[in-house]
């Protein structure tokens, strides 16, 4: 079992994505929230600083710091703006189909040039009519000569319009149980491929979700990751293994962020003729915050560890545990935040709302928490008989005296004799 190791390495891109973070990210926050626009300068201060290289293989341009750095990196944005934290956490979820499921030249072609910046990348497999049935969806890809023809619908594609790369899944084999899916690679510009709806949102308003349309849209077969049809399931749900720690940082992140708020406010805020920080109803709450906090980074730092040193093992049950807790975390301690505020805390003056609207989200995509604790519980039972041995100290009298009730011994009214 693999504990927490933060490398020298991942502490430097955490001490940089701290100064984006005050230095950029908060001071647009609110802006860009009302607006509901991509804040175009965070966006060059990621690529300025090197941060979307973060978790790129160094082999294809990246800086090759791991899971790890990422989390941290997207811990320290969503500590100042969750929109921001997921506007740079959507370019790994991207990107991890082609790391993990890519051919060589798929990964040299794409990855260098997200690692600088060059382009955005964003990640399809959402429908309208297969959100947690993932494997249920209905857009089609059609081999047709040289080529992948796709059409259909997909839904909630974050960063979509900012993005230039897509990596889509779709149908190839409908009649196909355990192969019907493939990822294939769309470029911004390609005929056919629209983006549709602009979704209106509670929270990460600075961050655009949308529908993405595609109409007869003609891709080259190089773009079928993995250069074979039907691997795309399992790329979507390892892609999801390695994204879900950033999911859970994204949460700590505003935890982390809406606690400090709190704490600062109740060391300022007088009632009664004192500071609200001082009175022991509050510092039961900032108490209970700060623990659920520590706990949640102890979670997401292990899950980010176990990607990093390989525990294939751990990794799909570490990364559900640190996304559904993580994110709990965040909507519980957000909420307290906007509590300890009290009215004000209800006011877009305040910028506390704003932690609540954003951490919503988090318990909701890349997987409901409800989807997590699934994947959790399939672990535990696929892994059950570890403990058969247990079978000898649970006694087996119920059992007995339940098999022993026979038609016979029972009274007219069904009662055991
Ligand atoms: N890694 C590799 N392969 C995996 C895997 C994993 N983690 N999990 C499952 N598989 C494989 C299985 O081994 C199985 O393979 P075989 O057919 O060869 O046996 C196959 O995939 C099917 O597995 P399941 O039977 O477990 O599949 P299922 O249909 O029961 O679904 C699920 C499993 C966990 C519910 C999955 O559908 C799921 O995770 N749903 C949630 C979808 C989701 O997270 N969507 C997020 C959208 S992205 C988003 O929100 C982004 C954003 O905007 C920011």
């Amino acid at each position: 079992m693999t504990g927490i190791i933060i490398t020298d390495e991942a502490r430097h891109w955490q001490q940089v994505a701290h100064k984006v973070a005050e230095e950029v990210v908060r001071p647009l926050a609110a802006k860009h929230d009302a607006a509901q626009e991509y804040p175009a300068a965070v966006r060059q201060a990621y690529i300025d600083n090197g941060l979307l290289g973060v978790w790129i293989p160094k082999e294809y341009g990246g800086h090759g710091a791991g899971i790890v750095a990422l989390c941290l990196v997207i811990e320290e944005l969503s500590r100042a703006c969750g929109a921001t934290g997921v506007a740079y956490a959507v370019n790994a979820l991207g990107s991890f189909p082609i790391i993990v499921g890519g051919t060589e030249e798929q990964k040299s072609r794409w990855l260098p040039q997200i690692a600088n910046g060059e382009k955005m990348i964003a990640f399809c497999l959402s429908e309208k009519f297969a959100g947690s049935d993932a494997a249920g969806m209905r857009c089609q890809a059609r081999l047709d000569g040289d080529d992948y023809v796709i059409n259909g619908e997909k839904k909630w594609t974050t960063n979509g319009g900012v993005a230039s790369i897509y990596t889509v899944f779709t149908v190839t084999d409908p009649k196909s149980k355990s192969r019907r899916i493939s990822g294939l690679v769309v470029e911004e510009g390609t005929p056919g491929f629209k983006i549709a709806k602009v979704e209106d949102k509670m929270g990460i308003r600075a961050v655009p979700v949308v529908e993405t349309h595609f109409e007869d849209c003609r891709v080259p077969k190089e773009n079928l990751l993995g250069g074979k049809p039907g691997l795309g399931f399992k790329h979507a749900m390892g892609t999801l293994d390695l994204a879900r720690p950033g999911v859970a940082a994204q949460g700590l992140g505003l935890a982390q962020g809406a606690l400090e708020y709190a704490v600062t406010y109740a060391m300022r805020r007088k009632q009664f003729g004192q500071n609200l920080a001082s009175m022991g109803v509050i510092q039961d709450m900032l108490a209970l915050m700060a623990t659920k906090v520590e706990a949640a980074r102890g979670l997401v730092y292990r899950a980010a560890t176990a990607v990093d040193t390989g525990d294939k093992a751990s990794v799909n049950r570490l990364a559900a545990m640190s996304k559904s807790f993580a994110t709990d975390v965040a909507m519980e301690v957000t909420t307290n935040a906007v509590q300890v505020f009290g009215g004000y805390g209800y006011m877009k003056d305040y910028p506390i709302e704003k932690y609540m609207r954003d951490a919503k989200i988090t318990q909701i995509y890349e997987g409901t928490n409800q989807i997590q604790r699934l994947v959790i519980a399939r672990n535990l039972i696929k892994e059950a008989s570890k403990f058969d041995y247990l079978n000898n100290y649970i006694p087996t009298e119920s059992y007995n005296a339940y098999n022993s009730v026979t038609e016979e011994s029972l009274d007219s009214e069904g009662v055991s004799a």
